[in-house]
């Protein structure tokens, strides 16, 4: 593969295109607003020289991999000669069938055209194109260059050679593609995500516990075993016997609503956004959200380097 395309260089976009040009592949950055574009590349540069900070990858590479990312605001152009296509445009139903309806009509057959959409049905966002077969979901992880994760997702009329392609051209740019047999909304790992947050939002609504002591019950707790040991496993390590007599007593005083909490929609209505305005389940000074920020990345960064290491002996 010498060319891919990404459809938006927002928080997604920009780590995806380096993800690909950082295994030798030219890609083409689309996006309405040139300002972001110029913005993806900088955050490119930052990205990757804070990877080779940690000993992932090396400086002198780093004008080499970006030279190999083009940006435009034409979307015809930015497709040209592509082989792939990622879009990773807002999470908006309509905005992405029109620019799947677009990308099929201007990409050869063979071109695989994907979308990063966090939760939307891939039938439903290829319901406007014509050749929907090699139309495909692939759900990357922020920050989508740091999390190994990348979820492929077959809608409906998606041919199984498209699958396994988009899961092999993952592969060999080094992510952990995983198959998703069923185009269901949320995929896997969103809906696994969500109903923990769910919970962890019914238990502070409720008075349970507060949103600080219910992250350390996480953090401190089954947090820790979660990266070597997923529910699965962990279900047949306790017993399935054990789990179902769990689920027997705790299933029904478990939150259940298919609606979001109030609590969650008051703190909407009331501006209070989490970071965005400084108050959310908690309040967040200036120097708190940084740290935040600063301290995932690198912890991120770190495991991703003990990944590498461990792969490389
Ligand atoms: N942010 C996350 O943590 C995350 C994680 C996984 C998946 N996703 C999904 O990835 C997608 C992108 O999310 P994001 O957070 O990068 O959004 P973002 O808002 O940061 O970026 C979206 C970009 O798309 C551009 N855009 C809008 N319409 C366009 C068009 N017609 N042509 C070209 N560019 C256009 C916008 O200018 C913007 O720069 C969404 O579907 C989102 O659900 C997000």
């Amino acid at each position: 593969m010498e060319k891919i395309a990404v459809i938006g260089a927002g928080l997604m976009g920009h780590g995806i295109a380096q993800i690909f040009a950082s295994h030798g592949i030219c890609a083409s950055l689309v996006d309405l607003d040139r300002h972001t574009l110029d913005h993806a590349i900088q955050s490119i540069r930052n990205n990757l020289f804070l990877m080779a900070e940690f000993g992932l990858g090396l400086k002198e590479d780093i004008d080499l991999i970006v030279d190999r990312i083009s940006t435009t605001t034409d979307l015809e152009q930015g497709v040209d000669q592509a082989t792939f296509v990622i879009e990773a445009v807002a999470e908006n139903l309509s905005l992405k069938q029109r620019i799947f309806h677009d990308l099929d009509a201007l990409c050869p057959t063979s071109v695989i055209l994907a979308s990063n959409t966090s939760v939307i049905s891939i039938t439903e966002i290829a319901l406007k194109a014509k050749r929907q077969e090699r139309i495909v979901g692939t759900h990357f992880w922020n920050p989508p260059h740091l999390i190994p994760l990348v979820e492929v997702v077959p809608g409906d009329n998606t041919k199984a050679e498209t699958v396994d392609a988009t899961y092999k051209i993952l592969l060999d740019v080094g992510k952990h593609p995983v198959k998703v047999k069923k185009d269901v909304p949320g995929f896997v790992a969103n809906r696994l995500q969500h109903a923990l947050w769910r919970e962890a939002i019914s238990i502070v609504a409720n008075g349970i516990a507060d949103a600080a002591t219910v992250d350390e019950c996480v953090k401190y707790g089954f947090g820790l075993r979660l990266p070597f040991l997923g529910p699965m496993e962990n279900a047949d390590m306790v017993g399935t016997d054990l789990t179902l007599a769990i689920h027997e007593y705790i299933l029904k005083h478990i939150e259940s609503s298919p609606s979001p909490s109030p609590h969650l929609a008051k703190l909407v209505g009331d501006g209070n956004l989490g970071f965005k305005s400084g108050k959310g389940f908690q309040e967040w000074s200036k120097d708190q959200i940084e740290t935040s920020h600063r301290e995932l990345q690198r912890y991120l960064l770190k495991t991703l380097k003990e990944k590498s290491q461990k792969s490389a002996d």
